[in-house]
Order: C-alpha cells, then structure tokens, then sequence
C-alpha cells in the first residue's frame, strides 16, 4: 500500500481520455488499493486513476461510513433530472464551485473480481460517480460552471468545518488536502 502524489490542475494528464482496462491482473489491483489509501489520506471521497497519472479507467469511491468501492471501466449507462450542487476536486484544491448534476443515474462497471457491477445511484453517490467518470474523460468540474458562476476559494466557514481532530492547525496543508466531496459540505437534496 502507497500513498501516491494527486496531481493538479492544470495539469495536462488531467485532460486526456483513460483507456479503457483489458485484464484486471495484479498490477490494477495494487493500483487501486494504493488509489483508496491516498483518497483517504487527502480526505476525499472519490478518485479517478487520472489524478495519480494514470490512463486507465478505473476509480475509487468511499462514502462516509462505508466501505471502499472500486471500480474498473465504469460508465453512467443512463442519467435523469438535473439539481445544482456544491463541488470540489483534490485536483483543484482550495476552490469550490456549483454545478449543475443529475438527479439520480444507472452506473455500470466491473468489480475487482471482473464481475459486473450495476447500481441505481442518487444523492452524494450519483454525483461522486459522474464527477470520477468524467475525470476518466478529462472533464473537471470546472468544465460545468455556468458562465456567470465562478470558482471560489473555500471560505474560512467551510473550512473550519472540515478540520477534524486528528488534523493540524496549518491552513495551507488542511486547505491543501481539503475535498469537496466530504460530508460536511455537500448535502445531498
Ligand atoms: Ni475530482
């Protein structure tokens, strides 16, 4: 297990297509075991193979209380409805923005064990999906904000709420590892 450097924006990994995976050998399985330790470690909920510089589609998801998901090849299969939700990326940090994301959508994928995957998904689950999805098709978030919407730095208020006990009191590195996907700042509608 390794904690493994999130790259940023603008990064150009960040902008290309992940190909997709042919044979989950040994190698995909240590990649993603690795990709759930740094998600963890920087605090998110959701990262795509894209962020660690590497072209392949496969992702990692852990909500609050639950256990990792991984996720090789995933695609939305189908998306309804649309609601406007607060976002952020670990590829992006420090900045927030709102965006406009589906109601609720069908996800496929396979598993580790090259079993297929299908899950009906709304709330904060829905939107971490196609947040890493479009991560493996180089969209960012950003790429959803309305023309008269911006990106904003996190302000001290939703800053402080995502210190937790176990965490230093230095701003930059909080801010740095601060992910908009954690429970305290998106509340699913
Ligand atoms: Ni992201």
């Amino acid at each position: 297990m390794a904690i493994l450097p999130i790259i940023t924006f603008p990064d150009k990994i960040l902008r290309k297509k992940a190909r997709k995976i042919k044979t989950i050998d040994s190698s995909i399985k240590r990649l993603s075991y690795d990709m759930v330790d740094t998600m963890n470690d920087a605090g998110g909920i959701g990262l795509a193979a894209n962020q660690v510089g590497v072209l392949k589609r496969l992702i990692v998801v852990q909500l609050p209380e639950e256990e990792p998901r991984i996720y090789v090849n995933p695609e939305i299969i189908y998306r309804e409805g649309s609601r406007m939700v607060e976002e952020g990326c670990l590829s992006v940090p420090g900045f927030i923005g709102t965006v406009e994301r589906s109601i609720w959508v069908k996800f496929r994928a396979l598993n580790l064990e090259s079993k297929t995957v299908r899950i009906k998904a709304d709330s904060l689950l829905a939107q971490v999906l196609e947040h890493e999805v479009d991560h493996l098709n180089g969209i960012l978030y950003m790429d959803h904000l309305e023309d008269h919407e911006k990106l904003r730095p996190i302000s001290s208020e939703e800053y402080s709420s995502t210190i937790r006990p176990d965490q230093g009191s230095n701003l930059n590195d909080d801010l740095a590892k601060f992910h908009t996907h954690s429970q305290s700042e998106i509340q699913p509608s």
